[in-house]
This record gives structure tokens, C-alpha cells and sequence, in this order.
């Protein structure tokens, strides 16, 4: 066992090695430099290009497909640490002493165990539902278990709040504008008002995101099983967060290599600069909403498929494509008709993405020896990623992304492809938490601009006057 762990390990130190070859002549980035706000930057839409905030959780380098999590490369990470230690890193800024870690590890042990909300959430009715359904209405519910912000005590009143006439921010376009749009806080709000228990108000408080970390994979867990008939696992004290995962959605205990392939997924999927599910759980936290509520719009928002939806979407088109001989022809149609083939592109990497420079030699090791449907899966991605490269050209930099090859690795782990993205927000929830915390210290709620293109002055007609047929 200890050799095959080996093998894994040499898997991504070799992409490592590959990713360094293949982009060591592109300038490394500078070091930061200091700024003040406002800041200069040019915005197109979907508002790329534009700066939300400022973070020192994660960096993501598009040109040399660089992922770095508080100044530690990914791949190192994946190679030597754990999720646990990781976690840690992106919530604390530094990795864990034995003690730290242990302490870690105790108190997601303990938030594991969720059983209020697996009460609430098995009067849903999960077998109909979609599972990241059924895990943002659980992830909500997770307040109830923990917190005390539905008491009247724990929201700022109104009265407390700034305008925005007060920082003279240009409102909307004149003369329509309503002035009185926006509101903030007084920053003494976010430090601890009225003395009430430590919840997301206290911006150094860090407790609900380990329950938020060890409660989503219960969820998870307890989901698929409840949609499968089954009543959720309890999860084993002893064993790892990725161990625990894999136990309780199968009942087994998984063996070192499932537990480690699952391991370096998790850590692979936590953070990854400000991507649209992390910036639907910062714009929820900026209006001071709670924490659980951001990391539901944060599971929300990874459900799409331009999102951590692809990853799901990925596996069944492989499935549809129909054996390796179709490959080429499928390529060629959807490039001809401008789909986009899911699975590839990203914003930001214009390089190859360097989780999918891990997870598809993990898959190609997991499928090696088997000859069932994730060999032939395996098989057809890897064709579609040749031959996208090849009719689309290197330099349209077009490459599988993350969820290219990462369903092929869950399905070697015997993970239904329904729970996918759910295993996504597993991971991504540590992302979520740590920047939320963070952003919270210096908090403004987020307010960006429209450009109005509609008209002004119509008169109004009455509705028994309206025909449109007219
Ligand atoms: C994730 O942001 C993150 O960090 C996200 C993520 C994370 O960890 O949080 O990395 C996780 O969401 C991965 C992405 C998963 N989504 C998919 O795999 C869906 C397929 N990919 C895309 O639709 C697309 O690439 C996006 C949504 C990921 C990015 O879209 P952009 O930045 O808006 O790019 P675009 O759609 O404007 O495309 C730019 C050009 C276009 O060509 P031209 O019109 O300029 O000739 O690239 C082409 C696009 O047609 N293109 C693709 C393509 N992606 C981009 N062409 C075919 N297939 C694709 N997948």
C-alpha cells in the first residue's frame, strides 16, 4: 500500500515537473505591490478584469497556470499535505503545528455529528430533489444547529447604518438615481454587538467555519444516501475528512489509496481566486447576512454548469459521444456550431489549468488495470482533449479545466455522478469560509453599477388600456 502511495505522490511531482517544462519561459509574476483604493482597471463583461477585493488566501497565475494557497504551489500541496492541513492553511495563513492540527481534527470530528439538521433535512423530499438542492437548503439549516442569529438580538438595526450619500459613491445614472440606495454597517457592528454569542459578527471568528467544514460533507453524505433510500452513516471519529466522506456515503471504509485520491481531490478543489461561486458567498456576507446563508449562495451559485456544474456535465458527454471513433466528428460539430465543449476554457487560466494537470494522470493511474466503463471513459477524454487541441490550435488556449478529468477519478471511486458538484462544495467550502472571514475585517458591502439602456419618460397607461396587439 505504502508503494502505491508513493505512486501517487509521483504522479504529481511528475506533473509538477511537466507544468514547470512547458511554462518556465513566461515571466513569473512581480511581488505585490502596496495600493490604495480606488483602483484603476478596465472591466468587460461579467465583470472581467474587474477587482472585487484584496485577499492573501489564494492567487491564481492564467499565464503560467499557476494555483498558489497562501504562498504554497498546489502542486507541493497536493503531493505532501492534507486536506485538513490545508484547510487549516487557507482559514489561519499557516499551516498547522501537530498540536493546531490535532485540535483541527478534533472539532470536525465533533461538527461532523449534525443531528439536528439531518432531522430537518430528512423532511425534505431529497429523493425528488437535486442534491445541491437539498445541501444549500441543509447548509442553511446548519444555522439552526449552531447558531442564535434568528434571535431579534442578533440583527443590526437599521438606525446603525450609514448611507451612501455620506461617501458621495456615484449612484446609478442621473437624474434617475435613488441616493438612498445602499447602506453599511458602522464597523464597530461587525466586531461584536451587544454582547452577543461569537457568530459571523465577530470577523475573527472562525468556529462556524469548521462547522460549516465538517457539516457540508455530513450533508453530502447523508444525501445521497437519503435519495438512495438509505438513512444516513454516522461518521467514524478516527478517520480523515476524505476517509469520512467516502464512509459515509458507502458504509465502507476506504482503503489508503481511496482515501488519498480523495484527499488530493478535496485539496484541489478548495480555493480558487474569485470565482463566481466565491463571490456570491463574499456579496452575501457583505450585506452582514450570516455565514450560512454564504455559503448557500456559494452552493447556489457552483450548481451552474459554466460552474462546478461541469463536472457532472462532462461525464455524461463523454457517455454520449458513443466510443472513440466518434470523437473526432463530435469535436468538429460543436466547434462548427460554437458550443462550447464542457470541461475546457476557463476566465482565467490561459495556460493549462494545473488541477487538470493532476487529476488526469490520477485518473489515467486509477482506470489502469480495469477494463469496465471508466477505462472507456477515461479513453474517450482523453481523445476529446487531443483532439480539441488540435482543431482549435494551441494558441486559441482552450484546455480542459478542472472538472475535465475529475469525474472520471470520482466514478473510479465508485461516487455517483449526481454528487460531483456536491463533492465540489465539499471542498470549496473552506475557500468560501476563509475569504468571507477575511473580507469581513475590512467589510463593504458590495454594490457595483448597472449601465441603463431602457428609456425614460414613457407616459404610464392604465392596464385596461394596454393592448398590445395595437
Ligand atoms: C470552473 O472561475 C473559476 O475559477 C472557476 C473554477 C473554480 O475553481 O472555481 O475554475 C471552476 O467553473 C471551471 C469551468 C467549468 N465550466 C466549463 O467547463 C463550461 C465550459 N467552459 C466555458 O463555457 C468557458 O470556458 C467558461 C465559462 C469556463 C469561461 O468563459 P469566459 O471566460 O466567459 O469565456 P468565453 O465564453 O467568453 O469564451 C472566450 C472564447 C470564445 O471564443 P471566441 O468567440 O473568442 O472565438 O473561448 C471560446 C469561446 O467560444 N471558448 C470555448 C470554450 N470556452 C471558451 N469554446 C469551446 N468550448 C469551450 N469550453
Amino acid at each position: 500500500m505504502k508503494e502505491k502511495l508513493n505512486e501517487i505522490k509521483e504522479v504529481i511531482l511528475e506533473a509538477a515537473r511537466k507544468a514547470r517544462q512547458e511554462t518556465g519561459d513566461i515571466p513569473a509574476p512581480q511581488d505585490p505591490e502596496p495600493f490604495t483604493w480606488p483602483i484603476n482597471c478596465t472591466v468587460g463583461p461579467g465583470l472581467e478584469g474587474a477587482i472585487a477585493s484584496e485577499s492573501k488566501i489564494g492567487y491564481v497565475n492564467g499565464s503560467k497556470g499557476w494555483l498558489v494557497y497562501r504562498g504554497y504551489d498546489i502542486f507541493d500541496l497536493c503531493a505532501y499535505s492534507t486536506f485538513e492541513e490545508v484547510s487549516y492553511l487557507l482559514l489561519h495563513g499557516h499551516l498547522p503545528t501537530t498540536n493546531e492540527l490535532n485540535e483541527f481534527k478534533g472539532k470536525l470530528a465533533k461538527y461532523r455529528i449534525l443531528n439536528k439538521t439531518l432531522r430537518i433535512v430528512m423532511s425534505f423530499p431529497v429523493e425528488e430533489m437535486n442534491p445541491m438542492a437539498a445541501l444549500r437548503l441543509g447548509t442553511n439549516m446548519m444555522r439552526q444547529e449552531y447558531s442564535y442569529m434568528d434571535k431579534e438580538v442578533g440583527r443590526p438595526k437599521l438606525d446603525d447604518a450609514i448611507s451612501s450619500d455620506e461617501d458621495s459613491i456615484p449612484m446609478e445614472t442621473t437624474p434617475m438615481g435613488y441616493a438612498n440606495a445602499i447602506y453599511e454597517f458602522k464597523t464597530n457592528l461587525c466586531k461584536n454587538p451587544i454582547g452577543m454569542r461569537k457568530t459571523l459578527w465577530d470577523a475573527s471568528n472562525t468556529e462556524a467555519c469548521y462547522q460549516l467544514i465538517a457539516g457540508v460533507s455530513t450533508l453530502t453524505s447523508a444525501i445521497v444516501r437519503l435519495k438512495n433510500g438509505h438513512m444516513p452513516i454516522e461518521p467514524l471519529p478516527g478517520l480523515s475528512h476524505a476517509a469520512n466522506l467516502l464512509y459515509m456515503m458507502t458504509g465502507h471504509v476506504p482503503d489508503p489509496v481511496e482515501e488519498r485520491i480523495m484527499d488530493i481531490a478535496l485539496i484541489l478543489h478548495a480555493d480558487h481566486g474569485m470565482n463566481a461561486s466565491t463571490f456570491a458567498s463574499l456579496v452575501v456576507a457583505s450585506t452582514l447576512s450570516d455565514i450560512y446563508f454564504s455559503v448557500g449562495a456559494g452552493i447556489a451559485a457552483l450548481n451552474g454548469p459554466l460552474h462546478g456544474g461541469a463536472n457532472e456535465q462532462v461525464v455524461h458527454s463523454l457517455l454520449d459521444i458513443g466510443g472513440l471513433d466518434n470523437v473526432k466528428a463530435w469535436v468538429k460539430n460543436k466547434i462548427e456550431n460554437k458550443q462550447k465543449i464542457v470541461g475546457f476554457g476557463h476566465r482565467v487560466y490561459k495556460a493549462y489549468d494545473p488541477r487538470a494537470r493532476i487529476l488526469g494522470p490520477l485518473a489515467e493511474y486509477l482506470v489502469g488495470g480495469r477494463s469496465d466503463c471508466m477505462q472507456v471513459i477515461y479513453q474517450t477524454a482523453k481523445r476529446v482533449e487531443e483532439e480539441v487541441l488540435e482543431q482549435f490550435g494551441r494558441e486559441k488556449k482552450i484546455f480542459p479545466n478542472v472538472d475535465f478529468y475529475s469525474g472520471i477519478v470520482y466514478g473510479c471511486l465508485g461516487i455517483p455522478v449526481e454528487l460531483y458538484t456536491p463533492i465540489f462544495a465539499v471542498s470549496r467550502v473552506s475557500g468560501w469560509t476563509a475569504r468571507v472571514i477575511e473580507y469581513l475585517q475590512k467589510n463593504r458591502i458590495f454594490r457595483p453599477r448597472a449601465i441603463y439602456t431602457g428609456e425614460f419618460n414613457k407616459e404610464y397607461v392604465p392596464i385596461e388600456q394596454r393592448n398590445r396587439d395595437v
